[in-house]
């Protein structure tokens, strides 16, 4: 039996749809004529919708209603399972395949850890469902990153302290989240506002299984 357990964050870190969710953003703003940054794109990321359209709509002097407010959430939402409606295993990022095919091969206990409400839609559309041990997505959570409560509760169902958790993440709120949990962050990405994580690679293919394997039997 192994000590450790691995976390997951989806968007940007499996697979490459955080590019989907940016545009669907994008969209929304043009159509209801606000200003769009591509500052946003690190801000937008591991961060809850509702979180999103609030930053999005923070700046725009733009009056409006929870009714609309609601109605903007599934209006953007539509738009992204537009976008994400044909993606297949191919968004899967480079290299994320042969560290999870080596954990399971191991037994080791893995989990997801993401913001998404359509986690599991896209973790069964990819095919990549049944490699994990439990999916902590929004529909579950409370409290969005960086509150730790997502990896808090992933910890729980694979049974693990969180102590011997660790933690993939491409957000800077994830990363938070992670450290707040007390758990080994390991950013993925080249921002430099990745900078409070444990470890930080450009992606997966940096990541040697020799490295994963310390992990695994560090104490
Ligand atoms: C992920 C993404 C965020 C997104 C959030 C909610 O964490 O990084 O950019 O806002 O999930 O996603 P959802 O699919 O529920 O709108
Ligand atoms: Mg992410």
């Amino acid at each position: 039996m192994t000590s450790k357990g691995f976390i997951f964050d989806l968007d940007g870190v499996i697979v490459d749809t955080a590019k989907y969710h940016f545009m669907a953003w994008k969209r929304l703003a043009e159509l209801l004529g606000i200003g769009f940054s591509n500052e946003l794109i690190e801000q937008f990321k591991g961060v809850s919708r509702v979180r999103c359209l609030e930053i999005l709509l923070l700046n725009s002097n733009y009056e409006f209603t929870s009714y609309e407010f609601e109605k903007w959430l599934v209006e953007k939402n539509k738009i992204y399972l537009e976008l994400i409606s044909r993606v297949d295993e191919t968004v899967i990022l480079p290299g994320v395949m042969n560290v999870m095919n080596f954990l399971r091969s191991e037994s080791i206990p893995m989990a997801i850890g993401s913001a998404s409400k359509n986690a599991k839609r896209i973790l069964s559309q990819v095919g990549i469902d049944t490699f994990f041990d439990a999916i902590v997505d929004g529909n579950v959570v409370s409290e969005a990153k960086p509150d730790p409560e997502v990896f808090r509760i992933a910890a729980e169902q694979i049974r693990m302290d969180s102590k011997d958790c660790i933690v993939f993440e491409d957000s800077m709120a994830g990363i938070e989240a992670a450290n707040r949990a007390g758990m080994t962050s390991i950013a993925i990405g080249k921002s430099n506002k990745l900078s409070k994580a444990h470890y930080r690679f450009n992606d997966f293919t940096e990541i040697q299984i020799n490295f994963i394997n310390q992990l695994i039997q560090k104490i």
